[in-house]
């Protein structure tokens, strides 16, 4: 299919400004990497980092992103947004409403997002979401938010406990990355505006959320716990009723879907509050 050269993406991009400076590597460690030393060197708002093949692709907690060469989306963007530290989350919210817009509208499947960052179809794991930070205070220099989408690939070629699919293989076909990266692009710039212009948008991004009102087992660094999944707030934060009853607040964490609520695991600690 399409390569993903500057050229090429330049070529039909409808952005203003989003993905219009592009850094673009065959191979390189992590695009997040290069896009957050890029930001340190004033590198302008909207930059694309975009490769073929990373060899130290990084997840959330710590984890690794393995993606075979040429097979996937992964490209990071550089943002400076004028917002305070704690509504940074909304930049996480626009871009998941994004990708899921652009698979829904480009490539007809019924994508979904699972808290906190990833994109999800019927229940698999598509693509995720790192968002890296650097603040003063309470301002905020600079946000990376890096993306990575298997887009061609068959979930066999990744370890089986990343529970993955692909577009491909939920199309039965191969599909273009050129062309979702423009659409995913496009979508984010879109719902960017909008956010500078106040739309905050964490009603949307609650709505779609495919775990919220199910029960879920929930996994934090200090333990799991099992409930039903109430809501978010305003930062992203998921509220979790507790089978005793109790709610927490959850900002770091990870969940499962569950079938039926059984146990309240260990006392709350420090990244959950409420
Ligand atoms: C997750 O689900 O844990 C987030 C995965 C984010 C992976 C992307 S791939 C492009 C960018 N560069 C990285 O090293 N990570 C992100």
């Amino acid at each position: 299919m399409h390569n993903l050269e500057p050229a090429a993406i330049l070529d039909g991009l409808r952005t203003r400004w989003l993905g219009q400076r592009i850094v673009y590597h065959e191979t390189v460690n992590s695009t997040n990497s290069v896009a957050k030393t890029l930001a340190e060197q004033a590198g302008t708002e909207g930059t694309l980092v975009i490769a073929e093949e990373q060899t130290a692709g990084r997840g959330r907690l710590g984890r690794m992103w393995l993606a075979p060469r040429g097979t996937s989306l992964l490209f990071s963007l550089l943002f400076r947004p004028d917002l305070s530290a704690s509504r940074t989350p909304a930049l996480n919210m626009i871009c998941g409403l994004g990708i899921r817009q652009a698979i829904r509208e480009l490539l007809n499947l019924p994508a979904q997002l699972k808290w906190p960052n990833d994109i999800t179809v019927r229940g698999r794991k598509l693509g995720g979401i790192l968002t890296e930070m650097s603040t003063t205070g309470k301002r905020v220099d600079y946000v990376i938010i890096g993306i990575g989408l298997n887009v061609n690939l068959t979930p066999a070629m990744l370890p089986r406990e990343f529970n993955a699919t692909s577009i491909s293989q939920e199309l039965g076909r191969k599909a273009s990355r050129l062309l979702l990266l423009q659409a995913v692009l496009w979508h984010i710039e879109q719902r960017y505006t909008a956010l500078c212009h106040g739309k905050w948008p964490a009603q949307e991004w609650a709505s779609a959320l495919e775990t919220l009102g199910r029960c879920v087992s929930l996994r934090t660094s200090q333990g799991t716990w099992r409930g039903v999944a109430t809501g978010i707030d305003d930062e992203g934060a998921l509220m979790v009723r507790l089978n005793g009853g109790q709610s927490r607040r959850v900002l770091v964490g990870d969940i499962m879907p569950a079938d039926e609520p059984t146990g309240e695991g260990p006392a709350a600690g420090p990244h959950i509050a409420g």
